[in-house]
This record gives C-alpha cells, structure tokens and sequence, in this order.
C-alpha cells in the first residue's frame, strides 16, 4: 500500500517594530518563500511580541499592515501560506499563559534577547519581555509545527520551545511535535554596517543598516560607508576583517557567489569597486521587492482579505491544538 507522507509544517514570524533591514530579509524572509512550495507555511505579523516595548499605536497598526505588504512582495502566496496578525488568533495568548505555569525563571533569565532588551529598554524591563519566548513558544507549538527558520539570534529561544514542548510531552503525552530550527548557511547573523562586531538591529540609527524600502541612492551611500579595514584586501576572515567578511556574507547571499569565488572577483581591486559590486546586488535584489511592495501596501482591499482569510484559518487549526492542550491539563470544557 502507498503512504501518503504528510506535508510538514513551518512556522515563522517578524516583529512589526521599525524598519525591517537586511538582516531581517538575509536571515529570515527571503527564506519563507521558497518553503512555500513543499510545506504547510504560517507566516506571522507578530503584534503581540512588539509590545513588549513601549509602541505608538497609530505606528504600531501601520507598521503591521507595512509588514504583510513586505511578506507579500517578498512572494508569500496568500494562496499557499496562512498570512495572518498573531493578536487576532487569541489562542496564541492563552497556549502562552499556560505554557508560563511549564517554565522556569531560570530558564528566562539566561535569554540573551532578554538580557540585550533590558539593557536597551532600562526604564520598562515588563513581565511581558521576560516572557516573551514563551509567547514565541506558543507561536510555534500551537500549530504542530516542525520547522521554524530563523536567523541566528533566535535560535536560543527555539531551544527553549523544544525544553518547554519535551517537558510538557513527558507529562502528558505527546501533545506537540518537538520543532526544528532551520537556519540558512549564509547570512544567518548580518552584521551592523558601522560595527561589524554587533548584529544589525532594528533599533539602532538608521546608518547601521539597509532598510529592505531603502531607495538605491541611500543603499549605495551606506555601504560606501561601512566600516572596513585598511588593508585592502578581500578576504573572508571574521575574526580579523569583521567588516569584510560581513559585506562578503551580504554579497554571497544575494547573488550565490561562493567566498573563494569572491576572493577571486576581487583580487587586486580596492574596497571601492568591491563596495560598488555589493551595493549593485543588493539594489538588485530589493528593487523588484521595492515596486511590488509600492503596489501591494496601495491595495486596502486585498490587504484585508489576506489578515483575515489567514487569521480565520490560522484559528481553526489553533483550536484543535487547544482543545488538546486544555483537557490534558484538566481544564473544564466549555460545555458538559
Ligand atoms: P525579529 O522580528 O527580531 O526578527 C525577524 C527575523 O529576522 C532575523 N534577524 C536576523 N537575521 C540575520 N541577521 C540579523 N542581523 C538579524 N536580525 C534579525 C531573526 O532571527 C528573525 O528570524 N522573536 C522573533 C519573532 C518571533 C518568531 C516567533 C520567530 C515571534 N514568534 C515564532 C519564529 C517563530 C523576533 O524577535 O524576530
């Protein structure tokens, strides 16, 4: 007899907080779309996770509704994947309370995202932060999810949910697939343009990384200016050429190109034309994303269809992970 291999299950999500950059499009986005094709997506606009730090909420909205126009022009099919706001699907809260009651403080204390945002954010280190990988965590589990791709920075929080998920498992049984992260050879931690020894990051200034909306000329400006070294020379070499190496890992992932191929196309050239190679394909890469986005963020309409279609069905396959998740733990059903 044949066996039907069921499709497996990934699930990601964005936080809809600034300007998402190139680290954001590297180490996650661009790769949600090829999984589309051979696996059940869900793809989330994370609200929920933002307000761990003080948002403005006229923002906040925008920036959500900013968000799924980026997943869609980046060529998430609405079709194929469920698109959907993590605040409309209300089981993802209530799965994160509970998963609270299976988790240790020590467990959360040792979060480096936990550890960098308190530092960041001194005057409202909340409840909510400290416990934001649980609500991560109920992201993922709610949905059965197998794979999860990331960038670097979150795989800590993924070696939790599988902790959390384990742990729940051996009390009651196997009620969530354990998942796996899924984190891309190259680009999986890019690198700030003016300190190539810290993580481009959404909240810091606008000259230490390229904005996915970014327009050419600005793109080019900023990576003339990245900070490199003075030897001249195109080498990957983290430790020694920081700076380098990252426009190296941007250049390879944009356009394929191995590191030795990189080293070759560059040999006896100066940072100049280097530079002027990596501005070009990075343009290139985010130019076609740039008009569609244009197009798709002017289309109210659609933009509604997809948040709701998604959160609809989103909530339909939450339910039955809920409903599991409630009797094993004995809470009452909602009807005798
Ligand atoms: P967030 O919104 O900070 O980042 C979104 C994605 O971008 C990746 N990323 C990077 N990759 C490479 N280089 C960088 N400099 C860089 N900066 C960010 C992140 O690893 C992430 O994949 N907690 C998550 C959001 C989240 C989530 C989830 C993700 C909530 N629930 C469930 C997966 C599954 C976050 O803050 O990502």
């Amino acid at each position: 007899m044949q066996t039907i291999e069921k499709k497996k299950t990934v699930f990601s999500g964005i936080q809809p907080t600034g300007n998402l950059h190139l680290g954001n499009y590297i180490g996650a986005l661009r790769n949600f779309g090829p999984l589309q094709e051979e696996y059940n997506c869900l793809y989330s606009i994370v609200d929920l996770h933002a307000i761990t730090v003080r948002q403005n909420p006229t923002e906040l909205r925008q920036n959500c509704l900013k968000l799924m126009s980026l997943y869609l022009a980046c060529g998430l099919d609405p079709q194929k994947s469920l698109i959907y706001f993590q605040s409309h699907v209300a089981a993802h809260s209530e799965l994160a309370w509970i998963l609270n009651c299976y988790t240790y403080m020590g467990e959360l204390s040792r979060m480096t995202q936990f550890k960098d945002k308190s530092q960041k954010h001194a005057e409202n280190i909340n409840v909510g932060l400290f416990a934001y990988p649980d609500l991560m965590a109920a992201d993922i589990l709610l949905y059965q999810t197998d794979l999860v791709p990331v960038g670097n920075d979150q795989k800590q929080h993924i070696e939790l949910t599988r902790d959390v998920a384990e742990r729940f498992n051996s009390v009651y049984g196997d009620v969530f697939t354990v998942p796996q992260p899924l984190i891309g050879k190259v680009g999986a931690r890019v690198m700030s343009l003016s300190d190539p020894n810290r993580k481009m990051s959404k909240s810091d200034p606008e000259d230490t990384f390229i904005a996915i909306l970014d327009d050419p000329a600005i793109i080019r400006k900023k990576v003339r200016r990245a900070v490199t070294d003075s030897e001249a020379l195109v080498k990957f070499d983290v430790e020694n050429k920081p700076g380098v190496s990252n426009l190296m890992s941007i250049y390879s992932a944009v356009t394929g190109k191995a590191f030795d191929a990189i080293e070759a196309e560059f040999e006896g050239q100066g940072y100049g034309t280097f530079k002027d190679a990596v501005a070009d394909a990075v343009i290139a890469e985010l130019e076609p994303i740039q008009n569609r986005y244009k197009q798709i963020s002017a289309d109210k309409a659609y933009l509604n269809e997809v948040m709701t279609s998604g959160a609809e069905r989103a909530a339909k396959i939450a339910a039955r992970t809920m409903s599991k998740v409630r009797r094993k733990v004995g809470l009452a059903p909602t009807q005798l």
